[in-house]
């Protein structure tokens, strides 16, 4: 055989041994389905951007995306995959989709309605995994599918919300089909504990936020005894929550702190010769958590998928370990909404007031 063919040939089957080797999985209980450990983060990605990403993505080996209806991108991440499996790349099979019941529509009689509009439109039967986005509720315009707000500025809150009706229903469309798994987001033990009681399908997944500066430890060591698979969102600290909450919100610029900027992450990157992205995603798949970080440039997508091919030493583990500023590393705390910390369902202790003085 001509020399230079075998040298091809060996190459791409040592790739196609090196990529399956990078791409990890971990277990769903009660339903064995494996969840891939990356994923690609969405919310914040408009959707005329978006559709490309999310293309190139699984061309360069994401088969996992997570988004939300709140994200506004559902139509065109439906849009590219579509694309991509019509073109021969790939089946749905392949992939792994994950979205969330939005906090307008957390009520028993809205899951059906929210989950078969978000599944036309990401074109497809059946997503792998459907959150319950946040465990509070707000009441909707049915025109805009949005908070009613006061005119104070204050959110309608909807204090009936039950988790459990709400959870019934969701098993009701899993035992129909409609999704694959089940599982919270942003919920506390308290209200995962309740749900697990009277569930059927118990949660499979929960998504909170997770990152060196908040490593979430009680939780996870809950999780951890319970079944349940942690997927860490800003898993990079959020960067780009800052200008957002900023600007939207005027939040103070100073609750932002640099993760990505930090001198230990620093360090530790360039003595493996990788970024301070890659150490803060190797961190934490490392203890077999799943991450979605997002992205839209496709050089940091690709940074963002060779997170598998080095070990941190224990040491440095522990060195990250140390950054956990616990409850004060929290971003979202979703106080934004105004008026939301009155919900009976607000899950999260003495939140800290993030808002700039003076502003509204
Ligand atoms: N369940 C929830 O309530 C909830 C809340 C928040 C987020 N999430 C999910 O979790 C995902 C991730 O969280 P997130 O988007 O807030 O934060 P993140 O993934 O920690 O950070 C994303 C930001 O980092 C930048 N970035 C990405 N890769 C980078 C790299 N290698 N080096 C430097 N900068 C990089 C991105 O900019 P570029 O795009 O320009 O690269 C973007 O601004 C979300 O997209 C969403 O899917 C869920």
């Amino acid at each position: 055989m001509n020399c230079g063919i075998r040298v091809l040939r060996l190459a791409f089957k040592f790739q196609i041994r090196y990529y399956s080797r990078k791409m990890k999985h971990v277990k769903l209980s009660q339903t064995d389905d494996l969840m891939p450990t990356l994923g690609l983060g969405t919310w914040q990605a408009p959707s005329d951007v978006i559709e490309t990403t999310v293309y190139k993505a699984l061309d360069l080996g994401y088969r996992h995306i997570d988004t939300a209806f709140n994200y506004n991108n559902e139509e065109a991440i439906g849009n590219a995959i579509k694309k991509w499996i019509e073109d021969g790349k790939g089946t749905r099979k392949d992939l792994f989709i994950t979205t969330k019941l939005p906090h307008v529509g957390n009520r028993a009689s809205d899951v059906r309605k929210f989950l078969e509009l978000q599944l036309s439109r990401l074109k497809m039967d059946y997503v792998d995994l459907y959150l319950i986005h946040v465990p509070f509720a707000f009441y909707c315009n049915p025109e805009t599918l949005t908070p009613l707000i006061q005119h104070s500025g204050e959110y309608m809150l909807d204090m009936e919300t039950n988790h459990i009706t709400t959870w019934k229903k969701m098993e009701e469309c899993r035992n129909d089909g409609l999704v694959r798994n089940l599982g919270l987001s942003n919920f506390n033990e308290a209200q995962i504990l309740k749900i697990m009681k009277a569930a059927e399908l118990k949660p499979q997944v929960l998504q909170v936020e997770l990152h060196a500066y908040f490593q979430q430890m009680e939780l996870r060591k809950f999780c951890s005894e319970n079944n349940i698979v942690v997927t860490a969102y800003a898993p990079l600290g959020s960067p780009g929550a800052k200008e957002h909450f900023v600007n939207k919100y005027d939040y103070n610029p100073d609750t932002f702190p640099d993760l990505l900027g930090h001198k230990d992450v620093k360090e530790i990157s360039e003595a493996h010769k990788k970024t301070p992205a890659q150490v803060l995603l190797n961190f934490l798949v490392a203890q077999k958590i799943v991450v979605i970080p997002k992205s839209t440039s496709e050089h940091r997508l690709q940074e963002n998928m060779d997170i598998f091919d080095f070990d941190l030493t224990p040491a440095e583990m522990n060195r990250l370990k140390k950054l956990d500023k616990g409850e004060e590393g929290r971003i979202f705390n979703f106080l934004f909404w105004k008026g939301v910390e009155s919900h009976p369902e607000y899950p999260f202790k003495n939140p800290k007031a993030v808002v700039m003085e003076g502003a509204q």
